[in-house]
């Protein structure tokens, strides 16, 4: 990170910041969605739980990563910047979503997979910063939780997939969730074509 930081150090840490202000809110998000299907949802929809949580710990990982990155680089893992600001401001519908009013878990889902949009794309510009400053470990750490991320998005549009087709076909889970699984290993097939796309570039 050292090589990344070292002509730009405050603007790396801004960009650093922005990551893990998504990160900490991206954790909030799959709290309260978690409780939510967990309280309020239709048994049909239990199923989803166990990868969800699994995708909080990995945001919670992410979180911490950051959090230890900003601070062997000087800066403070509470200081709001200007891109942390930014990343605030246009997550602030998802949380309005997520957080208040709405428990229809295909509404949870749908904002979900909005937020897991915004986070790969972050993710995927701090692997391009480093390769183009020629960091390599710091392009490996990143690409790492990308790949997470890039997990995260897959499943996440699978689960809205899942349940567009029960709530707007009318189509019983136990059918969807029959062509979601076929849908997986496509979607495990896309994975490792953009993996293969992120490693040949920067
Ligand atoms: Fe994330
Ligand atoms: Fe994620």
């Amino acid at each position: 990170m050292e090589k990344l930081a070292r002509n730009n150090a405050a603007q790396v840490l801004d960009a650093l910041g922005a990551r893990l202000a998504f990160e900490r809110t991206g954790v909030m998000l799959y709290d309260t969605v978690i409780d939510k299907i967990n309280r309020l949802g239709e048994p049909r929809y239990h199923f989803l739980l166990g990868q969800l949580r699994r995708n909080r710990e990995e945001e919670k990982e992410h979180e911490e990563w950051l959090e230890e990155q900003i601070r062997a680089l000087g800066g403070s893992a509470h200081e709001i910047t200007t891109l942390s600001q930014l990343e605030v401001e246009e997550s602030a519908g998802i949380v309005s979503v997520i957080v208040d009013g709405h428990v229809k878990v295909l509404h949870l889902l749908h904002a979900l997979l909005a937020a897991e949009l915004a986070d790969n794309a972050g993710w995927d510009v701090l692997v391009a910063l480093a390769g183009a400053a020629g960091d390599g470990a710091a392009k490996r750490a990143f690409k790492k939780r990308l790949h997470e991320e890039m997990k995260h998005l897959l499943f996440l549009r699978q689960a809205v997939i899942a349940g567009a087709k029960v709530e707007i076909l009318g189509q019983p889970m136990a059918r969807s969730l029959k062509k979601w699984a076929g849908a997986a290993l496509l979607g495990a097939g896309a994975l490792a074509a953009g993996a293969f796309l992120i490693a040949k570039r920067a």
